[in-house]
């Protein structure tokens, strides 16, 4: 009869969702972890989640599993709103065979993917899995690499973000490396290509599992994490705040919020007018500039513990987004290195592909010297964002706060990277080198021959001089690199009115299959 159906269908979804959830909630909350479900409630507005695949199970038959073939097979995965928005999600269940990937799991996160591709919406994914199921051999390895070409097809399509909530090892990895964006749950989470055991056995060195893979490490040395958080909640507040920022797919144009950022100059414009120092050698922090032009002085940083001596951000400048890429002074007097460079490359790569205009702020002192850098590949990593922002057709605004020393200066949104406006500070220092070195280098041979008691004075001389002449961002006016020498305090109109009048920039690049960006 239909009501024994009805009841038949209740009492299904009964032991899928409701007991299934008792039992993951007794085994996830033991270990310091939500479940999938909940999980995927914090993220979403309540309410909005659709489920797929609720009543999908495994096929497997191998190692007595056809006596255990719970609901959902490991995996909850469907589609709801974040702010009003859509996206869809996958959360793996850590409950049920380690949350691990087998088949049918396999076949329901690529079929999310897939529909997410073709209504063109983020996709969020929760991970929290022993790897690839055991039991389901090769079949297991299969879906791995079918849904890390899902993700490379999705790449630059849609915002793919990884939130690594619990285990993350071996094949497992490789999907949320080509997400743009990946956070990792502090203490709780791990990310590693082979885990202790496997170090131990083959290296014979003892580390653990946060040593190896830990949030920290992987926020801060590796740079696989894009943020570090300290528990569930703030991985799910960072994810939603990035959302906030990024369009549906690549052909949406993003979200567009109130403007009413004042058209006048404010207190916080004024304060600009002395944020540099004068000497050169005192540092600021870049931070006290992105809050002064952005609207309501918000901001979000990716990768901000990553290579902190470069900042990538998002903010809104008229209620639309805008990336940020930034030389710190505070850390290593914001010199590029080959972490600040990657870590900047695929900031604007992602931005390029999504339509988020740019906005550069540079100050730096030129590339890091050493041999560690060199022999690590700083010429080949480096190259990457000289790369990035040449290949990248969005809208380009820079400003030349202080020092654009050398490569740097090419490097950091130069109009001849393809920069739309640039802007400059008086305070700014576009030269091949800073004096000092400068002087040393062109007159060499005229101080030697200086006797030594006045050598420092003919130096401080020459160096005066050669600041005068080279060191401020007069001769790059010149010359038309530069298009605007403004007063601090005028920088956020400026900024603003360069992002407004781009708004409707067009630019294509010769038709190609791609470009091979240095790897
Ligand atoms: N395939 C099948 N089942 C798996 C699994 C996998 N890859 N990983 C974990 N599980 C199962 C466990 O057998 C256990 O099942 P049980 O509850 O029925 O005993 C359950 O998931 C929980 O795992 P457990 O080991 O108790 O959790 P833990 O938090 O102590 O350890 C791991 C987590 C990931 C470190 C550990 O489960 C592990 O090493 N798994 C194997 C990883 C692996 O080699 N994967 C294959 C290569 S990618």
């Amino acid at each position: 009869t239909t009501a024994f159906r009805i009841a038949d269908l209740a009492a299904r979804q009964d032991e899928a969702v409701r007991i299934a959830e008792k039992r993951a909630v007794d085994r996830q909350h033991a270990k310091g972890k939500l479940t999938a479900r909940e999980r995927i409630g914090l993220l979403l507005d309540p309410g909005s989640f659709v489920e797929a695949g609720q009543l999908a199970r495994h096929r497997c038959a191998e190692f007595g599993m056809d006596t255990n073939r719970p609901w959902g097979d490991g995996v909850v995965t469907g589609h709801g709103t974040v702010d009003g928005r859509q996206v869809c999600v996958f959360s793996q269940d850590f409950s049920v065979f380690g949350g691990s990937l087998g088949e049918v799991s396999g076949e329901k996160v690529l079929e999310l993917m897939d529909l997410a591709m073709t209504i063109g919406c983020p996709v969020v994914g929760i991970n929290d899995s022993g790897g690839a199921r055991i039991q389901e051999g090769v079949v297991s390895l299969a879906y791995y690499a079918e849904l890390g070409r899902r993700t490379a097809h999705a790449s630059g399509v849609i915002p793919q973000i990884s939130m690594i909530m619990g285990p993350c090892a071996g094949g497992a990895v490789y999907a949320p490396a080509m997400t743009d964006f990946t956070v990792m749950v502090d203490e709780t989470s791990h990310m590693f290509v082979t885990g202790p055991d496997v170090v131990h056995a083959v290296t014979g060195e003892h580390v653990t599992a946060q040593e190896l893979g830990g949030a920290a490490v992987q926020s801060e040395v590796a740079g696989n994490a894009h943020h570090r958080a300290a528990d569930e909640q703030d991985a799910v507040d960072w994810v939603q705040t990035l959302l906030g920022y990024l369009p549906a797919n690549n052909l949406d144009p993003g979200p567009a919020y109130a403007d009413d950022t004042s058209p006048g100059l404010t207190a916080a414009d004024l304060e600009l007018d002395r944020l540099v120092p004068d000497s050169p050698h005192q540092t600021y922090d870049m931070a006290e500039l992105i809050v002064r032009l952005v609207d309501d002085g918000e901001f979000t940083e990716v990768h901000s513990a990553f290579a902190p001596n470069m900042i990538c951000a998002f903010g809104r400048v008229q209620g639309h987004t805008v990336g940020i890429v930034a030389n710190q002074p505070r850390h290593q007097a914001g010199v590029l290195d080959i972490d600040a460079s990657e870590k900047a490359a695929r900031f604007v790569r992602f931005c390029d592909a999504f339509s988020i205009p740019l906005l550069t702020l540079a100050d730096v002192p030129g590339y890091l010297p050493g041999t560690g850098q060199e022999r690590g590949g700083i010429i080949r990593r480096g190259a990457k964002l000289i790369y990035a922002y040449s290949e990248a057709t969005v809208p380009k605004v820079t400003v030349v706060v202080r020092k654009a020393y050398g490569g740097g200066y090419a490097v950091m949104g130069s109009k001849h990277v393809g920069a739309d406006v640039v802007l400059a500070w008086p305070t700014a220092e576009i030269a091949v080198m800073g004096a000092e070195g400068a002087v040393r280098v062109l007159y060499r041979r005229e101080l030697a021959g200086v006797p030594p008691e006045e050598r420092d004075a003919a130096r401080r001389r020459l160096t005066d001089e050669y600041r005068k002449r080279h060191g401020g961002p007069y001769l790059a006016a010149e010359r038309g690199y530069v298009d605007q020498v403004v007063t601090p305090s005028q920088t956020r109109l400026q900024v603003t009115r360069a992002l407004r009048m781009l708004r409707t920039k067009r630019q294509s690049l010769p038709a190609r299959k791609h470009g091979n960006i240095p790897l």
